[in-house]
């Protein structure tokens, strides 16, 4: 009985299955009632009793062994059955070269990131916005020059030259984000708005007519100039580095009072002057300030109760900033020898 086992089980070894067919022989032949097996079974009870055990545990090992073998292979056809044929999928694949994200998504995520940090939530809104919120609710007078065609592309204009809340133009700034917000949620407000921004220039190396900017804007109560300022410090060293520092200058924007230009030292001369930064060691970064009471009760929050800062920049500026680069068409001209350079970038 033991050798007829052992014989059997190298013909279960050797039995070349390659198909559904032989795969059915092979079930008939050994697995089946009829099988070689279970005939091995049906002569288990002439063995004399000192070979019983020896004898049983081998029987049952052949039959886990033939039964594997069977479900092995019925498991492999399925699978290849439901493979679309003609697909040789040993195949290597063909190389694939990956794109890299464009220096100003990589900015922009990063800016993003570093503001969701400390709470600030993403808003967005339409590129193709009226004069109310680009302008008047920011509290621009009505001969403000940037209200001009020579400054702001018009989609129409309501009432001649004359300056109309209701004329549809492409936003210069998304601080009319921020507005829509305003008018619709009630303070504490803590948010960013990142998005393309339209002004009428001519093209060069430091100005383009399509841009992207983040503006942010915090209103809660008790808000100071000394909340947004350490909140700028702590996103400049976040995006360029712990050695950075940053300055404020007195500025003007209808919508902030006081309001102030941020610059950050050279980081191409650590602050010693250079060409790039024309020998002041710094570089400007942003615009920001506390936004102007007549702003927040154009959009019905209380002025009294409440007060806020806000701040936006240029996201093509930050990213010159950060990376060294020089002409800002280079943006725009999507030249893989550019963009390749930013393939270790991860965000
Ligand atoms: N909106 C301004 C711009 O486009 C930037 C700014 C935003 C300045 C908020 C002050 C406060 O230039």
């Amino acid at each position: 009985m033991k050798e007829r086992i052992t014989a059997l089980r190298k013909e279960v070894d050797d039995f070349r299955i390659t198909g559904a067919d032989e795969l059915e022989h092979f079930r008939i032949a050994y697995l089946s009632k009829k099988g070689e097996i279970s005939t091995l079974f049906e002569g288990f009870r002439n063995v004399p009793p000192g070979e019983k055990k020896e004898t049983g545990q081998l029987l049952n090992e052949l039959k886990q062994f033939a039964t594997d073998k069977y479900s092995d292979f019925r498991e492999r056809l399925t699978m290849a059955e439901s493979e679309p044929s003609g697909i040789d999928l040993t195949m290597p694949a063909y190389p694939f070269g990956e794109g890299t994200r464009h220096p100003i998504s990589i900015v922009r995520n990063e800016i993003i990131d570093i503001f969701s940090r400390i709470g600030f939530t993403v808003s967005e809104g339409p590129e193709i916005e009226d004069d109310n919120h680009v302008f008047t609710m920011l509290n621009f007078a009505s001969d403000h020059p940037a209200r001009d065609m020579q400054d702001t592309f018009y989609i129409e204009k309501k009432s001649g030259s004359e300056s109309d809340p209701h004329d549809v133009l492409l936003r210069t700034h998304t601080s009319s984000v921020q507005v829509r917000v305003m008018e619709t949620q009630q303070p504490p407000i803590r948010t960013i708005s990142p998005g393309r921004v339209f002004r009428n220039e001519a093209v060069s190396a430091r100005a383009h007519c399509i841009f992207h900017q983040v503006e942010g804007l915090y209103i809660s109560e008790n808000v100071s100039f000394a909340d947004l300022k350490q909140t700028l410090l702590y996103f400049a060293v976040e995006l360029f580095g712990e050695n950075v520092s940053i300055r404020l200058r007195p500025s003007f924007f209808p919508f902030t009072e006081p309001s102030a230009e941020m610059d950050i030292s050279c980081n191409i001369c650590d602050g010693k002057g250079c060409n790039v930064c024309k020998g002041t060691g710094w570089l400007e970064l942003l615009g920001c300030g506390m936004v102007d009471p007549n702003v927040l009760e154009a959009c019905g929050i209380d002025s009294v109760k409440y007060s806020g800062y806000a701040f936006g920049m240029g996201i093509e500026r930050a990213a010159m900033l950060k990376y060294g680069i020089n002409d800002l068409r280079l943006y725009f001209e999507n030249d893989v020898r550019f963009i390749d350079q930013f393939r270790t970038e991860i965000l």
